[in-house]
């Protein structure tokens, strides 16, 4: 297959994990013989140093025109220390989201068993988790009416759905737990916000089309404790916007590091990839940032592209890295390996699966050419 891929690698360590998502997309273009043209384009603090504008026209023309986009990360601390600034970097790409119509955004969470030891939580709260969050993406209080009195005293941030908004990604999420077990729990605050009334309205309402699907509600505040006492207990999780930013942070420390959560934002047209991790601007230029999420997330693009076999073998190469302790020191603090060597790492699995065992026991012991 041949697909044109937009790489936006954005601020702080963005550029330096998408070149290893980019490394294993063409080892996997290589040995399973695909044509992938990468287009670079800008977007964030970058594009604001560069242009002025977070999301420049051209980046945008760029993702519309290509097949799928693979994304960093966003954000500076000298925006984040500033809320008087005009001009934002995460502006960049809630627009980017919203002109390209990416309602959905799905984060994938699981607990590794080689990484258990990782996790802040037990091991036998967190055996077995394997989560699939559906976020809203376009609408909610991220893109309401915001208003600042003159004075400066007093501001406002709306929050709207639709029941079309609030349908297309349900069918979504009923979709992938028919795939799945089965299982639907919609998060929102039904006891206090209209908004969430809605959703519950509307979600009861399609699950007659999905029997064989159980349908739970609940609140966000017990969601985020329900999410550390037994994160097992979750299949897919639907909820809105802000509710899906907040509880999808949380979930990520149970796999033992933020540092392999990955997603993808789909919408009719187009799809985009990226780490949920930020711009982590302390680690930035160190070769240092853990590159598995943004490897997940190319894995998450290959299978939007259809190639299924190759996605799979990609997360058997993340697994291997795990596995072997072939990671960065976020998980691996004795013997840490660089960004950029995990890449190679993972990058070779791709193109070498069959001799592995003999490539693995050189790695060991510090023998092995491509480490
Ligand atoms: C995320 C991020 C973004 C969000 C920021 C960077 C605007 O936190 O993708 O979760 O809040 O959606
Ligand atoms: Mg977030």
């Amino acid at each position: 297959m041949k697909a044109n891929i937009t790489v936006i690698p954005g601020d702080g360590i963005g550029p330096e994990v998408t070149a290893q998502a980019k490394k294993a997309l063409l080892a996997v273009a290589d040995t399973f013989d695909h044509t992938f043209l990468f287009k670079e384009a800008a977007m964030g603090a970058c594009a604001i140093d560069a242009t002025g504008n977070p999301l420049p026209e051209e980046t945008l023309s760029l993702c519309r025109a290509g097949d799928a986009i693979l994304f960093g990360a966003i954000g500076d601390p000298k925006y984040d220390n500033d809320p008087n600034a005009k001009v934002r970097p995460e502006q960049g790409l809630l627009r980017l989201r919203k002109e390209l119509g990416l309602f959905c955004n799905v984060r994938p969470v699981k607990a590794y068993d080689a990484l258990i030891e990782n996790s802040p939580l037990k091991r036998e709260r967190i055996e077995g988790t394997d989560i699939s969050i559906y976020r809203e993406l376009t609408g909610g209080i991220y893109f309401g009416i915001k208003e600042l009195s003159d004075d400066g005293k007093i501001a406002f941030d709306g929050c709207s759905y639709t029941v079309e908004e609030i349908e297309r990604i349900a069918h979504l999420a009923f979709q992938a737990a028919q795939q799945r077990r089965k299982k639907l729990t919609l998060v929102d605050k039904a006891n206090v916000l209209e908004t969430s009334r809605l959703w519950r309205k509307t979600v009861t309402a399609l699950a007659g089309n999905y029997p064989d699907v159980q349908v739970d509600f609940l609140f966000v505040d017990n969601a985020a404790m329900q999410l550390i006492l037994q994160p097992n207990q979750f299949d897919v999780i639907l909820t809105e916007n802000l509710f899906g930013d907040i509880i999808s942070d949380e979930a990520s420390v149970i796999g033992g590091s933020i540092g392999l959560l990955a997603s993808a934002s789909v919408g009719k047209e187009n799809a985009l990839f990226e780490p949920i991790h930020g711009s982590f601007p302390q680690a930035k230029g160190k070769d240092i940032a853990n590159p598995l999420a943004s490897i997940l997330s190319a894995a998450m693009l290959l299978q939007h592209l259809g190639l299924e076999k190759e996605a799979a073998v990609v997360e058997r190469a993340v697994e291997k890295s795990i596995e072997l302790g072939i990671t960065t020191e976020d998980l691996n603090k004795e013997n840490p390996f660089s960004t950029s060597k995990v890449g190679d790492f993972i990058a070779d699995y791709i193109q070498n699966q069959e001799d592995t065992d003999l490539n693995f026991q050189n790695i060991h012991m510090g023998q092995s050419t491509i480490i």
